[in-house]
């Protein structure tokens, strides 16, 4: 039976992948700073900005998912795995990337996201990259408490449409590379959702699901950016999300991919879905 190691296994996307590896009938180990509890799964504690635990999470696993997590050097951990990887003789690593990806990109995430598939690709290990739009689960993880306070949420994404993707169906796609590495290796993969949105017409798809009026209001980058600087939010998260609308506003997340479709065995996920499986959130 294949075992594999997931890194960020309690996040959005890790707990995804955990789940479509077991759904295969997969051994998984889950990693995080402190062993996750998930059931069927062993939990392990390991640390990738410091390398703590990495060696024996490593240890006799077929493939592993590596996800760098949100920080402001997203390169390190990323170059922390690949040193553990290449001691412990891995023989496949599937890397979770973004949209844009490239060590020439405008926005630093970008380029840290380009730099750390540059490093995996230099490596020596088979290997493959995902690299998804914007979550569809953004809308709950990072909007939920001011929709249930205000009932609006707030961006800077100026009218352009967004091809969000489910962090399920990325749980899907990761594990369908994982477990047949051979059919992958050497490949990136640029996936997005089906269908394009604005933020206003997720609002009205919200509205429609919670049953009451919920708006998205659109802020200027410098409006945005000096809210954030007044809750005291540290220079480099606003930097990166200030940029990340500005990938919106310039119309650049708006392209739907056509490769989730085929690592997928059905429809990819819709926004509605998304958010009908997260109603209580919006509550
Ligand atoms: N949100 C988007 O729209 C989007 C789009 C494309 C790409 N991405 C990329 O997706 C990644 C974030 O994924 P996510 O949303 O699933 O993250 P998340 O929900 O924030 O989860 C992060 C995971 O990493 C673990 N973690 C945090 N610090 C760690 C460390 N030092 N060592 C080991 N594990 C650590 C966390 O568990 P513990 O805290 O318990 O350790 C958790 O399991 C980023 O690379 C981001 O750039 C995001």
């Amino acid at each position: 039976m294949t075992r594999v190691l997931v890194t960020g296994a309690t996040g959005t996307i890790g707990k995804q992948v955990v789940a479509a590896l077991q759904a295969r009938g997969a051994t998984v180990r889950a990693g995080a700073r402190h062993a996750p509890r998930l059931e069927g799964a062993e939990g392990v504690a390991l640390d990738l900005s410091t390398g703590a635990g990495l060696a024996a999470a490593l240890e006799g696993v077929d493939a592993a998912f590596c996800l760098a997590p949100f920080v402001e050097d997203m390169v390190a951990p990323v170059e922390t795995f690949i040193a553990h990887a290449q001691a412990a003789k891995l023989p496949f690593v599937l890397k979770l990337s973004a949209a844009g990806a490239a060590t020439d990109a405008g926005l630093a995430l970008a380029r840290q996201h380009g730099a750390g598939d540059a490093a995996l690709q230099a490596s020596g290990l088979a290997y493959a990259v995902l690299r998804p739009t914007f979550f569809q689960e953004n809308i709950a993880n990072f909007h939920a408490e001011s929709i249930r306070t205000s009932g609006a949420f707030y961006g800077a994404s100026a009218g352009q449409k967004t091809a969000y993707i489910s962090a399920r169906d990325i749980g899907e796609a990761a594990a369908a590379i994982l477990l047949n590495p051979a059919a992958h290796r050497g490949q990136t993969y640029d996936i997005s959702g089906p269908e394009a949105l604005t933020d206003t017409e997720v609002a009205a798809l919200l509205s429609a699901i919670v049953e009451r009026d919920v708006k998205y209001v659109n802020l200027t980058p410098e409006v945005m950016r000096s809210n954030m600087a007044q809750a005291s939010m540290p220079q480099w998260l606003v930097d990166g999300l200030v940029g990340l609308e500005g990938v919106k506003a310039a119309g650049y997340a708006a392209a739907t991919l056509g490769q989730l479709g085929a690592l997928l065995s059905r429809e990819p996920t819709r926004m509605h879905e998304t958010l009908r499986l997260q109603r209580t959130h919006f509550a």
